[in-house]
């Protein structure tokens, strides 16, 4: 089974909608998808209000999704961990161990076809616009993603 990790800051606005919109595209493989904040400040929350509803207008349920914290250990149960930004990106990799674990990481809109962007921004202090941005970004970064997997 291939597994993957969507991560962000808080695990609340981006990772969990990047964790849905995957899931929405692997289903019948054999995947298993997850997310994780590098900070904690949001754990055991549920994702935030406007990701929940931006994903609900897609028909995609994240309300299943509580945050957590990015752990080292987290290198040995995933194969892939697509960060949102080059700030995610440093904050993953300074836990890595080893170069293997240095490999598995990688910014999530490099999947993408169509951006142009090196990173999805951070939506949490905007509008609601800004979060359907963010899903239209994540949404062709998992199309590139998904047709990856068997
Ligand atoms: P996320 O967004 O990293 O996409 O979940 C944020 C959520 C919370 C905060 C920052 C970004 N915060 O500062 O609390």
């Amino acid at each position: 089974m291939k597994k993957i990790l969507m991560v962000c800051l808080g695990n609340i606005c981006r990772s969990p909608l990047a964790e849905g919109i995957l899931k929405s595209k692997v289903n019948g493989k054999d995947v298993f998808v997850d997310s994780a904040g590098t900070a904690a400040y949001h754990v055991g929350n549920l994702p935030d209000e406007r990701s929940i509803e931006v994903a609900k207008k897609h028909q995609i349920d994240i309300t299943n999704q509580s945050a957590r914290k990015f752990t080292m250990k987290d290198f040995d149960i995933f194969d892939s961990i697509f960060v949102m930004d080059k700030s995610n990106y440093h904050n993953v990799v300074a836990l890595a161990r080893d170069d293997n674990d240095i490999a598995k990481v990688s910014l999530i809109l490099d999947a993408s076809e169509k951006s142009t962007l090196l990173e999805v921004p951070d939506p949490y202090y905007g509008g609601n616009e800004g979060f359907d941005k963010v899903y239209t970004m994540l949404d062709d970064a998992c199309n590139e993603i998904a047709k990856s997997l068997i």
